[in-house]
């Protein structure tokens, strides 16, 4: 690793806006095209969920499903990545047209996972398991552009909501409050619906993952807007 590690001083989100972000993790993955293009009258970003049958239980997209999709859209790409070793991978990401990487904290050297995302033009992206302390996250989040609370154990989609990782998003909101030299921003990830995105938006959350109740929805855009006013409206 080499080249100038340089942290943004903006927010990927503006203050007082709150995103939507789909999970393609519930989208057909025969249309992925057509799901993309269904939910981006609606919304600027888009989760791509990333496992490698390693860090969790289960395998999805890699870097050329990402340079795909990348051709069908002009969305932030958001590529949530649950493996265990996102270093190899964080240059063929980001050549695929990633805009933000997130890892997970458990996997450990996250300081150099950091320097290389930095390094590669990647916004940075930090992620907590559910039953993940935001004490491991402290050290990093100076670094980082977006703070990813799970609130379900990842793997899969379409599980309940872990009400109890509210206490940890309004924390998380407070340690940026409480420090000038941060500036990430707190997304929100599993079993987010109108409630629960009104409940986490209460506690600090302004990136909100949603895959069941997007693209198991009849009208993927409304629903994203749904969610989003749901966001809005608890601010
Ligand atoms: C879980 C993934 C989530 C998931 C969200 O491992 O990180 O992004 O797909 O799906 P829903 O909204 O159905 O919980
Ligand atoms: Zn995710």
């Amino acid at each position: 690793m080499s080249g100038p590690v340089t942290a943004r001083s903006e927010p990927i989100v503006p203050p007082a806006e709150v995103r939507v972000a789909p999970s393609i993790l519930s989208a057909d993955f025969g249309d992925l095209a057509g799901a993309v293009s269904w939910v981006a009258p609606a919304t600027d970003w888009l989760h791509v969920d990333v496992m490698d049958g390693h860090f969790v239980p289960n395998l999805t997209i890699g870097p050329p499903v990402v340079a795909s999709l990348r051709r069908h859209s002009s969305a932030f790409f958001d590529c949530h990545l649950m493996m265990t070793n996102p270093g190899e991978y964080l240059e063929a990401f980001k050549k695929a047209g990633a805009d933000l990487t997130t890892v997970h904290a458990e996997i450990g050297g996250t300081a150099e996972l950091i320097a290389e995302m930095r390094r590669l033009g990647l916004a940075v992206g930090l992620a907590l398991n559910p039953d993940t302390p935001l004490a491991v996250a402290a050290p990093y989040l100076r670094d980082i552009d977006m703070l990813l609370v799970m609130s379900v154990f990842p793997g899969f989609g379409g599980q309940s909501f872990m009400a109890e990782v509210v206490p940890k998003i309004a924390e998380a909101r407070v340690a940026a409050e409480n420090d000038y030299d941060t500036h990430y921003v707190i997304e929100v990830d599993g079993g987010i619906d109108e409630h629960t995105a009104s409940v986490t938006a209460a506690a600090g959350a302004r990136v909100f993952v949603a895959g069941s109740a997007v693209f198991g929805s009849k009208d993927p855009a409304a629903a994203v807007r749904a969610i989003r006013h749901a966001a809005m409206s608890a601010l």
